[in-house]
């Protein structure tokens, strides 16, 4: 039976793998029958996921996103590929007043600038096939809300928002399409980590979702597979909100 959404026979590389959302997107894309290039930073959690890929063919490569040299080191190592989910991510809640130098560089370098590096690289060494797919992991941060403290967040989110509208249409002449996926609150360790809010008050604050609970990692996976899927072949520029209603009220 013919599936639009199936991504049999397609190469995907997923950036952030090793935890959370980009771990969900790798093994549901796994499921979906893609072949995977996984990364990460942390070696065991990598191959964690890894073990948890159904089928074969995928590859592993540990990579500080933040080094030119292994965004070089992931060009050089993988073959051409059809999908490239662009979600390795940080965020650091800090009030404006005591932003540092130190602390915005690590999330723009993070979020911002070594995505449209690796897109930029990829696409100058013709790895990523005409009609591929890039879809970036921005936030409802930086697009459509944000909360006290996540300004520099925002400011890097945001940003690679823009960048995905001019890299849709930059491509578009190669049929490449680009699109984002802005979640909101998703239970993964990066939420876990900078939540100012306690264990009591986080179950008061999923009673304001209109769908009365956070989001989980496969909620924004299988919306980042519909992008990365020839279901959407006409659908370039675009960005997601996923949020369980959030930003209605
Ligand atoms: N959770 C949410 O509520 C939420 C909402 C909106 C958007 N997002 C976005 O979703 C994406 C995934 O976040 P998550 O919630 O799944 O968080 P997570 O569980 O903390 O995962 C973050 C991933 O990014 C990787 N990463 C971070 N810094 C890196 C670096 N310098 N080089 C290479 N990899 C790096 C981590 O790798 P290692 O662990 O191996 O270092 C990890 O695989 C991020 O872009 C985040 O901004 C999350």
């Amino acid at each position: 039976m013919n599936n639009p959404f199936s991504l049999k026979n397609k190469t995907i590389l997923v950036t952030g793998a090793s935890s959370g959302i980009g771990k969900s997107i790798a093994v549901e894309s796994s499921k979906m029958g893609a072949s995977l290039i996984i990364t990460g930073r942390n070696e065991e959690r990598l191959e964690e996921t890894y073990r948890q890929l159904e089928g074969e063919n995928h590859l592993k490569i540990v990579a500080d996103m933040t080094k030119y040299e292994d965004i070089e080191t992931i060009v050089q190592e993988i073959p051409q590929i059809d999908g490239f989910s662009n979600n390795a991510g940080i965020t650091q809640v800090v009030l404006v007043k005591h932003i540092k130098q130190s602390i915005l560089e690590n999330i723009l370098s993070t979020n911002t600038v070594a995505p449209i590096l690796l897109t930029q690289l990829l696409i100058k060494n013709g790895k990523i096939r005409k009609n591929g797919s890039i879809v970036f992991t921005s936030s409802l941060s930086g697009n459509y809300c944000v909360h006290y403290g996540e300004g520099m967040y925002a400011a890097s989110k945001g940003a690679i928002s823009g960048f995905a509208k001019g890299a849709a249409l930059d491509l578009s002449k190669s049929n490449i399409r680009v699109n984002s996926v802005c979640p909101g609150i998703i239970n993964t360790n990066l939420f876990e980590t900078n939540s100012v809010l306690t264990k009591e008050e986080l179950e008061e604050k999923q009673k304001y979702f209109p769908l009365k609970r956070f989001g989980q990692p496969e909620d924004v996976a299988y919306a980042v597979i519909y992008f990365l899927s020839d279901a959407s072949s006409w659908v370039t520029g675009a960005d997601l909100k996923i949020d369980g209603g959030y930003t209605l009220l």
